[in-house]
């Protein structure tokens, strides 16, 4: 074994069960147990069949993981577990299972925010984090422009969604078109086969809505927008052309986003911005990002696709850089916060 620490990560934050295992930052193992295709048919994650797929998933998932990076649980240097935001009874599975483990393995225990972990990941993907850094989250439960001067210890929110995140709003258009759950990739897929024929609104992009909300995003209206659309298509009685609605709004969704997101970097004189979270997982967003950061000379940072979408390794990741930093451990009495905010790094 390397000279450097063994971080074992945790997340039960929401539908997947994560563990990932890091040494120093090099990633080892990135296991994943999700039950998403147990909440397909109600269209949404439902918290109380989470919770449940976590307890039973969380001893196999971390017994893959160990298997997977060829250590044992005696191997491990720190437990790193997602103390919030998220769902509450989700967010206690993990925190339990990793208090167990720290304790009987007689190892330090970091509860971190999952929102800083989503930033922190890069660092076994991409190397060092620049500081400082803009990172752009944008999942099914977050949107966010967050301005990180120090993944440890100094993150500032600069905006976020003031009302659908941006993953909500591909799942809740998708549904609109008959696509299945969770919406995104099914778009995403949708759209490339499509033109950008409509142009439908992008919120809190001009006048007041921009100066009062020069960072925030909101989904909702375009949401309506497009629902409004398919409407009136079908009551017409014309087909809905899905391809075209779905290139249509994708492209609404991501120039807001990235248009957001470089001016934060350009303003705040931040010379690198990095995209995180499940919508990052989107092609269109990734190809856009990288054409306005290379016009405006930003140092694009996207993890790949698996890294984007919720994870154990991403919990690793900041959990060592924690480590390396010596930052003072949780205590062992360490509670869940579902609304953890972002400028609490740990728990
Ligand atoms: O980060 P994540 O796995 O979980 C949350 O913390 O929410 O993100 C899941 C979200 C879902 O809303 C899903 O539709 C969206 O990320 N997503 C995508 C793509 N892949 C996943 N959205 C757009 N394009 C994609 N390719
Ligand atoms: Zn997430």
């Amino acid at each position: 074994m390397g000279s450097e620490p063994i971080v074992l990560g945790i997340e039960t934050s929401c539908d997947e069960t994560g563990v990932g295992i890091v040494r120093g930052s090099t990633l080892l193992a990135d296991t994943i147990a999700s039950s998403v295709e147990e909440h397909a048919r109600f269209g949404g994650v439902v918290p109380e069949v989470a919770s449940r797929a976590h307890l039973e998933a969380i001893v196999p998932t971390v017994e893959r993981a160990c298997a997977t990076a060829g250590i044992t649980l005696r191997d491990v240097d720190a437990i790193a577990v997602t103390a919030g935001p998220g769902l509450a009874g989700a967010l206690m599975v993990g925190v339990a299972s990793a208090k167990g483990l720290a304790l009987s393995l007689g190892v330090p225990l970091y509860g971190v925010n999952h929102l800083a972990s989503h930033v922190a990941v890069d660092i076994v993907e991409h190397g060092p984090l620049p500081e400082p850094t803009m990172a752009l989250l944008v999942s099914g439960g977050h949107s966010s422009l967050l301005l990180v001067e120090d993944v440890t210890e100094q993150i500032t929110s600069l905006g976020s969604t003031i009302d659908d995140a941006a993953g909500e709003a591909f799942d809740k258009v998708a549904r609109v078109l008959g696509l299945p759950f969770p919406g995104g990739p099914h778009i995403d897929r949708a759209a490339r086969e499509g033109q950008v024929t409509i142009d439908f609104p992008r919120g809190l992009t001009t006048g007041r809505d921009l100066e009062r909300h020069r960072f925030d995003f909101s989904f909702s209206g375009l949401k309506t927008a497009v629902t409004r659309w398919v409407q009136a298509r079908e009551e017409a009685g014309e087909t809905v052309p899905v391809a075209d609605v779905a290139a249509s709004f994708q492209e609404a969704v991501v120039d807001v986003l990235t248009r957001k997101a470089v001016r934060a970097c350009l303003e705040r004189g931040v010379e690198h911005l990095q995209i995180g979270g499940g919508v990052a997982a989107n092609s269109r967003l990734r190809a856009l990002a990288q054409s306005r950061c290379e016009d405006a000379g930003i140092e694009l940072r996207v993890p790949r696709p698996g890294l984007c979408t919720d994870n154990g390794a991403m919990v690793a990741a900041l959990g060592a850089e924690l480590l390396r930093r010596g930052r003072t451990p949780s205590v062992l009495d360490l509670g869940t916060d579902s609304s953890m905010p972002v400028t609490q790094i740990t728990g």
